[in-house]
């Protein structure tokens, strides 16, 4: 059985091999080809980025991606094989905490996608826009009505090809339906499905949503995920598809790790250095009219850090030569974080390990419930509560189960991305300082409860048994609990972000070109002014959907 699986996973996956990849940076060069626009990081923004540039034949783009081909890796194609991906293996940027001084001291795997597609290809997929309020705030804050909810709804859309019909289960009213990147409801029934709707009805506190997506998330509902016919649907799979990927002026290069970005001019920034081995020489590539860093929240801070584009004398004690002072570099970072207790059950754990057609834990079968008291307005949540069918991590050896995780999804805390050392290929210190500000604990604390409340509906008689892990359910006990167990949903952003213009804090314009730089925008999480509530993919998307239109304007291009 597990054998004719695999031969038809494999099968699929030789469908979404790729088109035109260039071989190696030799090759590159032998094309003399001048870049109108290089991107780098093929991730979940970037992705978008090459593709609506390159759609105008006559734009050439270059996509530099330091990790290598999605193509094959059926870790990152079968939804239900996920929590396989990372950390620490070939896809992975294997990445760790600095020590958190909220969770007693512990350092925690801080994972990154490491491949084409960037955290789309490695992440679990789930689908959430996030609410009004989270970008309305991000317009306000700004002073650019462009990021506001209402202006970037079409955006949602023109991303979205929504495939699930399920009555009852969404609203067919807010989806897109011919977009590039495939959005799709639960494939398969599990048993706790109906518990966690019918205690909607059955205890106060927990509306039924029908479409968290709407822009009002408040609720639980059915969960919606970026899958496609059973396979996982990413920024590589979708936005460099066949049919653009054949693209004549679309050039991608893998393996190639920027290391910094250099001045072709005074304050003008429009090339790009980068080795493929990591002991092997340094390339350097110029753009004609812009570079777009999408490496993402801890990427792009760490490639402008080295470029000396930071806090200069922080720079300088480093021995990086300053360019342009810029202290919000890496300086504001949001993250939420997870904690994880188990609730044992009386029925099955892990249904159907040997389904290619699940979703996986915390895509298709999650609920959400978000709670407001003043996060970023009444439409936006403080925490989340995730339910999955069976346990993450891997469960003990016997026994059934369910687990809820509460996530706290307005986080106050903020951390940083600083550099220990002057060697562009060493790891960035990352300190997201989790659980720095007592609000966080204090939430996390209520959404434990919440979710231990939850499973006191009739809808659960008979079947939750205990909880596994939390002991003492004191306010003290919970706490202890959590700052011994959270870790973090990887949802990092704000680490190179935007204010308005003219101000003199922030490292972007609201259309985001580089503060008092020519040449260069930054297009991927790290732009975020404040962290929406909710997982990040579908802002990062339409991140990269809103930056293209804004460069297309800059140049004039249709
Ligand atoms: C394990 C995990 C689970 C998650 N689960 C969910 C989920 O279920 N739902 C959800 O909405 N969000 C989830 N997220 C978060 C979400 O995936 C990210 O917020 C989003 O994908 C980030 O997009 P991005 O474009 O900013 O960066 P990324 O997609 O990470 O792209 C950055 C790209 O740049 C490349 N890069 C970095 N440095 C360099 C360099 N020096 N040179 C060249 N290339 C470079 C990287 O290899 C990568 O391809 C998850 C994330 C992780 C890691
Ligand atoms: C992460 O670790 C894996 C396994 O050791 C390795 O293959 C991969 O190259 C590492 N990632 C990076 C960015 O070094
Ligand atoms: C609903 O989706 C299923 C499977 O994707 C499809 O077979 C069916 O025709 C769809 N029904 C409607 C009414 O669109
Ligand atoms: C890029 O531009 C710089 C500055 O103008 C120049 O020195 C360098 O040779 C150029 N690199 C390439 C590969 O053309």
């Amino acid at each position: 059985m597990a054998r004719l699986l695999l031969a038809g996973i494999l099968a699929l996956s030789t469908t979404l091999c790729s088109g035109i990849i260039v071989e190696n940076a030799a090759a590159l060069q032998a094309l003399k080809i001048n870049f109108d626009f290089i991107v780098v990081g093929g991730g979940t923004a970037g992705n978008v980025v090459a593709n609506r540039l390159s759609d105008n034949p006559g734009t050439m783009v270059l996509l530099l991606e330091a990790g290598g081909s999605n193509a094959d890796v059926l870790n990152i194609i079968v939804p239900f094989y996920a929590p396989r991906a990372t950390p620490d293996t070939a896809q992975d940027w294997n990445y760790t905490t600095t020590a958190q001084v909220g969770l007693n001291g512990r350092s925690v795997t801080y994972n990154r996608g490491f491949v084409l597609g960037g955290s789309s290809s490695v992440n679990y997929m789930v689908y959430t826009r996030g609410s009004m309020d989270d970008f309305d705030r991000w317009a306000k804050v700004t002073g650019d009505e462009g990021w506001s909810w209402e202006s970037l709804y079409p955006y949602f859309l023109k991303n979205e090809d929504f495939t699930s019909n399920t009555t009852g289960h969404y609203d067919p009213s807010v989806h897109g339906y011919s977009g590039i990147n495939t959005v799709s409801l639960s494939g398969y029934p599990t048993p706790i499905d109906s518990r966690i709707i019918d205690t909607t009805t059955q205890l106060d506190g927990y509306p039924f949503n029908l479409d968290m997506n709407s822009g009002n998330p408040i609720g639980i509902g059915w969960g919606q995920a970026t899958i496609k016919d059973g396979s996982r649907s990413s920024s590589a799979t979708s936005y460099l598809g066949s049919q653009y990927i054949a693209r004549p002026n679309l050039h991608v290069l893998l393996n190639a790790r920027v290391t910094r970005v250099l001045q072709t001019a005074t304050g003008v920034v429009r090339s790009v250095e980068f080795v493929q081995d990591l002991d092997g020489p340094k390339y350097t590539v110029n753009a004609t009219k812009e570079v777009i860093l999408s490496a993402g929240s801890i990427g792009s801070p760490n490639i402008l850090l080295h470029s000396g584009i930071g806090d200069s004398s922080a720079l300088t004690e480093l021995g990086i030569s300053s360019v342009h002072n810029l202290p919000a570099v890496g300086q504001k970072s949001h993250r939420p974080l997870l904690v994880i207790p188990a609730i044992p059950c009386q029925l099955n754990r892990y249904l159907g390990h040997r389904d290619a057609q699940r979703h996986v834990v915390g895509g298709g079968v999650h609920r959400v419930e978000y709670r407001s008291h003043g996060s970023s307005g009444p439409t936006s949540a403080h925490y989340e509560l995730i339910f999955c069918n069976g346990m993450l991590p891997p469960p003990p050896a016997t026994g059934n189960f369910m687990s809820i995780l509460p996530v706290v999804v307005s986080p106050a805390s903020r951390g940083s991305i600083t550099l220990g050392s002057n060697d562009p290929l060493a790891d960035p210190l990352i300190n997201p300082n989790l659980l720095g500000a007592d609000v966080d604990l204090v939430i996390m604390r209520e959404a434990v409860k919440s979710a231990i409340r939850y499973t006191t509906a009739p809808a659960w008689d008979g079947y939750v048994l205990s909880t596994l892990g939390l002991t003492d359910t004191s306010d003290a006990g919970i706490e202890a609990y959590i700052r011994a167990n959270a870790g973090t949903i990887y949802h990092p952003v704000g680490s190179v972000a935007m204010s308005p213009k003219g101000a003199s804090w922030g490292a972007l314009n609201p259309d985001l070109t580089v503060k008092g730089l020519t040449g260069i925008r930054v297009v991927d999480m790290s732009i975020v002014p404040f962290i929406p509530a909710a997982h990040t993919q579908v802002s990062a998307y339409i991140i990269g959907e809103r930056a293209s239109d804004l460069i297309k304007q800059t140049w004039g291009i249709n």
